[in-house]
């Protein structure tokens, strides 16, 4: 790593890159970091640092494997968890509850951790549910579709919720846990990129799009806010990250009292 020196220029074209495929904002705090998955790259590409650059900026296929390596992915189960329960508790009101099928939009779902804590708790509540799930990074789609865990991801799960709906792992698979079918059927996986990927067309009951806007500057995080409010139904939830606020952009959610991270159409 050492042996990559990123000239200012490089830095400013590898951050416009970066900017345009994905909308996640690097400042010049991030030089170190952006030097060790440069390094990563090149190590797996096997070519030097200048060779490197001119294959990322002349290759579509590795701006996508860039962009994966520097995506921040952190997440785990039940995490803020106030917002998802309000948004069933308010469904366990809908009026023709037998005949409704509630369809959730988890817009930056990482490892999968996210869509399965929503599903486990619909599936507690009773209610009928389908949930697309989507992220820009192939990797951690990848770790979504195996839906196996380490233990220590899933500590905030509630006991009874765990035992009824993961698998616990034996031999190999000693301290690791599995998501039951009976969960995952309820979620398509698929690759969308929040920037750059036209929304499906669908209509949801909810989106959450959590802690990926903390990564955007606020006219990235303003456009991908409003593209996102299309695809709600009236009376639809949109959540948030605890960190994330939809302060200074202009939207027209309204705010839900009590809960900061989450708003409705
Ligand atoms: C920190 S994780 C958040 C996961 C989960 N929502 C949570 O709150 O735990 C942020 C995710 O956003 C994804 N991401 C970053 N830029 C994106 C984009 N332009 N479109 C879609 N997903 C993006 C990353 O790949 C990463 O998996």
């Amino acid at each position: 790593m050492d042996s990559i020196v990123l000239s200012k220029k490089d830095f400013k074209s590898l951050k416009d890159l970066i900017y345009s495929s994905s909308g996640i904002h690097l400042h010049e705090g991030k030089i170190e970091l952006l030097k060790s998955k440069l390094a990563k790259r090149m190590r797996l590409t096997k070519k030097s640092y200048s060779d490197y650059l001119s294959y990322l900026h002349s290759t579509q296929r590795e701006v996508i494997e860039f962009i994966d390596t520097v995506t921040t992915n952190h997440s785990f189960f039940f995490r803020e968890n106030n917002s998802i329960e309000h948004i069933i508790n308010q469904f366990k009101q809908y009026p023709k509850l037998h005949t409704k099928e509630f369809k959730i939009w988890c817009a930056a779902c990482s490892t999968g951790d996210e869509p399965y804590s929503v599903a486990v708790q619909l599936k507690e509540a009773g209610l009928s549910f389908s949930i697309l799930a989507t992220d820009i990074s192939h990797t951690v789609l990848d770790v979504a579709q195996k839906a196996v865990y380490r233990d220590n991801k899933t500590q905030k799960i509630p006991l009874s919720i765990l035992h009824r709906y993961f698998q616990k792992g034996s031999g190999k698979y000693k301290g690791f846990v599995k998501v039951k079918p009976e969960i995952k059927k309820h979620i398509q996986f698929d690759k969308f990129n929040l920037i750059n990927d036209a929304p499906p067309p669908l209509k949801f009951d909810a989106v959450l799009c959590r802690n990926v806007m903390i990564y955007f500057d606020l006219k990235t995080s303003e456009s991908v806010v409003n593209k996102l409010y299309q695809v709600l139904n009236t009376n639809g939830y949109f959540a948030i990250g605890n960190a994330e606020s939809l302060m200074n952009m202009k939207h027209n959610f309204n705010s839900v009292k009590k809960i900061p991270s989450l708003y409705i159409k």
